[in-house]
């Protein structure tokens, strides 16, 4: 069989070739471009759990070949750290990315949300991804990190480009200088501007508290908090937008499951757990192997690049009972949609917030909502899991 994650075919309904790698190609190689995918849960959870072995500072995605893997234009990203650096910067940036901080947010992201739902207020259609999906994430984040309302639409409109990382695109760049990602070099080279800004005059932001935090007395470099910032933007935003988006689409194909939530909203957190097991956001990171390692079979030699495919691991009926089907009740729910381990999503309660605030008051005013009919529209990107638009109904 043949898997290329980049493939648009695969972008319409990737789980049946999930499936099939599940059952038939635990390892599967794909040699063209060069790298390794496993699939089932047992296996993914172990490779996350083992960073020593599957390292990450090499990049986290698959088929680039000899495009670049760095931050924003070329500083250093925590995701893409290994070992005691990797520690290091995650307890300094934990400092400021707090629980209470996030926590304090869910007024604001009620607001936020209800503000938007009002724009609908006169409309009998309307695209979820421009309405809801595609601006609460972004203002919630550029908001958390001070960002002047001003540059909010051009911020979305960058790290939306960065999020679409097609290789083959980026290749076809007639001009070589073209090729070096320039929306990330746009971004970091603004973010480094505000960060400026607040080492000057520092603020009630999460971009001063990133300044600010220290670790027996260590701080991070002015490049780190760059790329720190930088992989905020690039890690918290699509990946949410794509969570709120695969979340409306699930719940209009399991009308039953959607009548349980408007009926009992306390089920709501669950629900979110169950859209990112069904649907992931992000289907699936790489590794590096530092060592050799032996699995069904297969010999994956040194330095081979191996995909983590998530969103198959979360479909393992040997793992999840009755997997293909979508359960607002699903208890418990060990997806791995956020990762395991040291890597484990930093913007995890972030994300669950943003989509409770958000699947409530959409369901309290819009009970009946359904998607137009026709094809979805797909987000181009091989990591990444999402519509481009959604058009849904909101009168009967
Ligand atoms: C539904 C939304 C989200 C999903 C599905 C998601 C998924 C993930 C996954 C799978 C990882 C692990 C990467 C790996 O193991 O290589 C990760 C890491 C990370 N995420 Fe998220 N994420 C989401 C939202 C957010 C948000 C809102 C933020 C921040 C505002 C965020 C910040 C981060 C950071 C900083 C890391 C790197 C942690 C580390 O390397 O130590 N994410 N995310």
């Amino acid at each position: 069989m043949h898997f290329d994650p980049y493939s648009p075919e695969l972008h319409e309904d990737p789980y049946p070739v999930y499936r099939a790698l599940r059952d038939e190609h635990p390892a599967y190689h794909n040699e063209e471009l060069a790298f390794w995918a496993i699939s089932r849960h047992a296996d993914v959870r172990a490779a996350l759990l083992d960073p020593e072995t599957y390292c990450s500072g090499q990049g986290i995605a698959v088929g680039l070949g000899d495009l670049p893997q760095s931050g924003a234009g070329g500083a250093p990203m925590l995701i893409m750290m290994d070992g005691p650096r990797h520690t290091r910067m995650r307890a300094i940036v934990s400092r400021a990315f707090t629980p209470r901080r996030i926590a304090g947010l869910e007024p604001r992201i009620r607001e936020l949300t209800r503000e938007l739902l009002d724009a609908w207020r006169d409309e009998e259609e309307v695209d979820f991804v421009r309405g809801l999906s595609g601006p609460l994430p972004t203002v919630v984040i550029a908001e958390l990190l001070g960002i002047p309302r001003d540059d909010h639409a051009w911020f979305k409109r960058k790290s939306t480009e960065v999020a679409e990382f097609d290789p083959a695109r980026i290749r076809a760049r007639e001009d070589p200088a073209e090729r070096r990602l320039e929306p990330v070099i746009e971004l970091g080279r603004y973010l480094a501007e505000r960060l400026a800004e607040r080492r000057s005059r520092p603020r009630d932001d999460l971009l001063s508290a990133l300044l600010a935090a220290e670790i027996d007395g260590e701080k991070l470099t002015e490049v780190e908090t760059v790329g720190f910032a930088f992989l905020l933007l690039v890690a918290g935003n699509e990946t949410t937008t794509n969570l709120l988006s695969n979340s409306a689409i699930q719940l209009d194909r399991w009308p039953d499951e959607r009548r349980k939530l408007v009926a009992d909203p306390r089920l709501v957190p669950r629900a979110v757990e169950e859209c990112l097991r069904f649907d992931s956001p992000v289907q699936g990171l790489a590794r590096t192997l530092t060592r050799d390692v032996e699995l069904h079979g297969a010999a994956l030699p040194k330095g081979d690049k191996v995909l983590l495919l998530f969103a198959s691991a979360n479909r393992d009926e040997r793992r999840f009972p009755d997997a293909e089907r979508f359960d607002v009740t699903r208890d418990p729910n060990p997806h791995l949609a956020f990762g395991l381990g040291a890597h484990f999503c930093l913007g995890a309660s972030l994300a669950r917030l943003e989509a409770r605030v958000a699947l409530e008051e959409l369901l309290a005013r819009h009970p009946d909502y359904r998607l137009c009919e026709g094809p979805i529209a797909r987000i181009r990107s091989g990591p990444l899991r999402g519509a481009l638009r959604l058009p849904i109904r909101l009168a009967a």
